[in-house]
């Protein structure tokens, strides 16, 4: 049952439109709609503000600005990504699209029309907006050293030292932020596309200065998240400010670009990596130095240089983390934080570094293999790293990689292999899950969880199922609202974790309580409810946070993965193609094969994505993004996409959790970004260190025809 690939649950719901996403629900009756107005300007102040003609327009009901928006939370240095976001609380404008005004009407267009006719008066102020060498203060942070890196350096066979930059990047997950904010009888229900429903609600409440009983969230369906839907944004709190004036409900939808202004992204970063290995390609030095955006807004921190802490051996270590404070918007975990950019650049400059040896790339990787965290000197539990990379490189066919680069072709196509390791974190949070047995035969199983497309509904169901004996559709999986037991969201990869265990520990609770007046022997465990229980039984299971978990303190506990690419670069235009990619991953044990792979495939096609086709750029004059939407952000289509496959290995991880099982949200696409520009380098010759590989970096350094 645990495993199983069994397909969605909610998937018929979803196909049929039956599934609401929040702003499909009604059943609060007909909304009002909302439409923020942004900034204009970079950075500066609002000076003047008019909003008469907005006022006298049709159908407008409320025009919220700076000068009469209602009391909220002082603004207070952030401690966590979930925080109080008070909105229109100052004229101080502190990013391009940053919220000044906020119209609500009977319909979106009304209110967008009006929105329009808002006279701004604008004080410039000059910003920062360019991260590059001089941007960033002098001050080192989250510094982690051992032995001494300079001095490996110096006496390498073999080392690199260079430099690597990545670019902004964006969730943008399909479903667009949207919120109903509907107040009555002094209660406040948000129906809204989030991650993590209890934290929210606690931050909607501090901001907005209400009891937190006052305050249900409802995000029974969301349409994709990637980290955008774990902090709070302008239109939770706007629509909430909005109906408590209006006692009716209002809608708020971001648009696509608002989605690139008005929520976060990942910081554009640039690294120095430093290597240092034997004649033997035995590494001696490992060095990373990043240099990443920071806003003076948030305090999202992208873990850019320390991906590869327990990736592999290496005695002389040495990796930290420089500020650039900019004012290009707030960073917001975006899936893969810190993996996506780190693992891409050091998986680069550890395939120069094989080139300089003379080392196959694939054989540099396993001969630094390590079975104990390298920092920390504590066992890894689960180290599959090199059988990822053996599995995947007999199946991909890895002995027929071209030896030297630039040196085979099929017709105008040059070919290339490339490999990249992966390794993510597991972490574990506290999570709560009650599970309830009905006379009549059903399961109920209720936690606050989202499923955000990722599975938790299916996942929810066959752990119950399989802990109590039950088919899986005996089970109904109640998810995502706040007044259900709590746990810690869809985020960082520890949501189907957290989850499972604690709902495996509600079904031993029961059989527990059932055990002790029907005995062990009976078959028929709903008979033996109705007998003990007529109105049916119930318990609470849940899981400890990992500092209260000694295995956690006792080893050191990754994902790992490998993943292997084809790719062709067509000789004449510079345009690169990825003809085939596999990628083979230990996670734990797998809790459902379907939407596992569908979660690897995912993260490496956000792998192809970042190393080919991601990045979000900067106006310098004022720090907009000039491709902030799907026209010009590019991201693979299918077609960009051919063969790929990803596989799990069989495998348990007793030291994550009794059910052996860890998270594999982020981990695919890790180490599949350096993969592909590994294998644009063995395609072509040409090393390119500033991400993403686009034809204008490939095309001067090709062969000649
Ligand atoms: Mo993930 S980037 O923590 O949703």
């Amino acid at each position: 049952m645990i495993g199983e690939g069994l397909s969605r649950t909610d998937g018929p719901l979803k196909v049929s439109g039956r599934a609401r996403y929040s702003a499909e629900r009604r059943e609060m009756g007909e909304p009002l709609h909302g439409f923020i107005l942004g900034a204009a300007i970079g950075k500066g102040r609002v000076v003047s503000i008019d909003t008469s003609r907005a006022e006298a327009m049709p159908g407008v009901q409320l025009v919220l600005t700076h000068l009469n928006a209602p009391p909220q939370a002082e603004v207070i240095p952030k401690s966590d990504i979930l925080d109080v976001q008070p909105q229109l609380t100052t004229d101080v404008i502190a990013h391009y699209g940053a919220p000044v005004a906020f119209v609500v009407a009977d319909t979106f267009e009304q209110a967008r029309a009006a929105a329009a006719l808002i006279d701004i008066g604008y004080e410039v102020v000059a910003g920062e907006f360019v991260l590059d060498e001089n941007s960033a203060a002098p001050e080192w942070h989250d510094e982690s050293r051992l032995g001494d890196l300079d001095a490996a350096m110096a006496a390498g066979a073999a080392t690199i030292d260079a430099v690597y930059a990545t670019p902004y990047h964006f969730s943008q997950p399909m479903e667009l932020h949207a919120c109903i904010a509907d107040w009555r009888n002094g209660h406040l229900t948000l129906h809204i596309a989030a991650q993590m429903v209890a934290q929210l609600a606690d931050a909607v409440a501090d901001t907005i200065l209400i009891d937190r009983s006052c305050i249900t969230v409802d995000s029974s369906f969301v349409g994709g998240g990637f980290g955008a839907k774990i902090a709070l944004h302008a239109e939770a709190i706007l629509s909430a400010l909005a109906t408590r004036q209006l006692n009716r409900p209002v809608q708020l939808v971001l648009t696509r670009r608002q989605g690139f202004t008005i929520a976060g992204h990942r910081p554009a970063s640039i690294s120095r990596v430093r290597l240092a290995a034997t004649r033997e390609g035995q590494l001696t030095g490992i060095g990373h130095d990043a240099n990443i955006q920071v806003s003076p807004e948030g305090n999202w921190k992208e873990g850019v240089a320390t991906v590869a802490r327990a990736l592999y051996a290496a005695p002389n270590r040495l990796t930290r983390t420089r500020h650039s404070e900019l004012d290009t918007g707030v960073c917001e975990p975006v899936r893969g934080p810190g993996e996506v950019p780190g693992l891409m650049v050091f998986e680069s400059a550890l395939d120069e570094l094989a080139e300089k040896l003379g080392i196959d790339p694939l054989e540099l990787r396993i001969r630094n293999d390590t079975a104990i965290d390298p920092e920390k000197h504590r066992p890894l539990s689960g180290r599959r790293l090199v059988e990822c990379l053996r599995e995947g490189a007999a199946r991909f066919g890895w002995d027929q990689r071209p030896k030297t680069p630039a040196s085979r072709r099929d017709g105008r196509w040059l070919i290339g292999y490339g490999v990249g390791s992966s390794i993510r974190g597991h972490y574990q949070t506290t999570a709560e899950a009650r599970v309830r047995l009905d006379p009549d035969g059903q399961v109920i199983v209720q936690t606050d969880m989202t499923d955000i497309g990722t599975g938790t509904y299916t996942i929810a169901a066959q752990v119950a199922a399989a802990a109590l004996g039950v088919p899986v559709g005996q089970v109904r999986v109640e998810l995502a609202r706040s007044n259900l037991p709590r746990g810690n969201g869809a985020g960082g990869s520890w949501g189907s974790g957290n989850t499972s265990v604690a709902i495996d520990r509600a079904c031993q609770a029961l059989r527990e309580k059932l055990g002790r007046v029907a005995g062990t022997g009976y078959n028929d465990l709903f008979a033996e409810v109705r007998r003990h229980f007529p109105t049916g039984i119930e318990a609470v299971g849940s899981t400890r946070g990992m500092d209260d978990e000694p295995s956690y303190e006792n080893f050191s506990i990754f994902t790992y993965g490998a993943t292997f690419t084809e790719v062709g670069v067509d000789i004449m235009t510079g345009e690169t193609r990825i003809r085939r990619m596999l990628g083979v991953f230990s996670a734990g044990r797998i809790l459902n094969a379907k939407t596992a792979r569908s979660q690897l495939l995912g993260g490496m096609i956000w792998g192809i994505s970042a190393a080919l086709h991601e990045a979000a750029h900067v106006d310098p004059r004022n720090g907009a993004w000039v491709n902030g939407d799907f026209a010009e952000y590019l991201v693979p289509t299918h077609a960009d996409v051919p063969q790929i496959e990803a596989i799990a290995l069989d495998d348990f991880d007793g030291a994550a959790n009794h059910l052996g099982s860890k998270g594999i949200g982020e981990l695919g696409s890790g180490g599949t970004a350096g993969s592909v520009a590994n294998a644009v380098y063995n395609a072509t010759g040409v090393r390119v260190r500033d991400f993403p590989i686009t034809i204008s970096k490939l095309l001067p350094g090709l062969p000649k025809i």
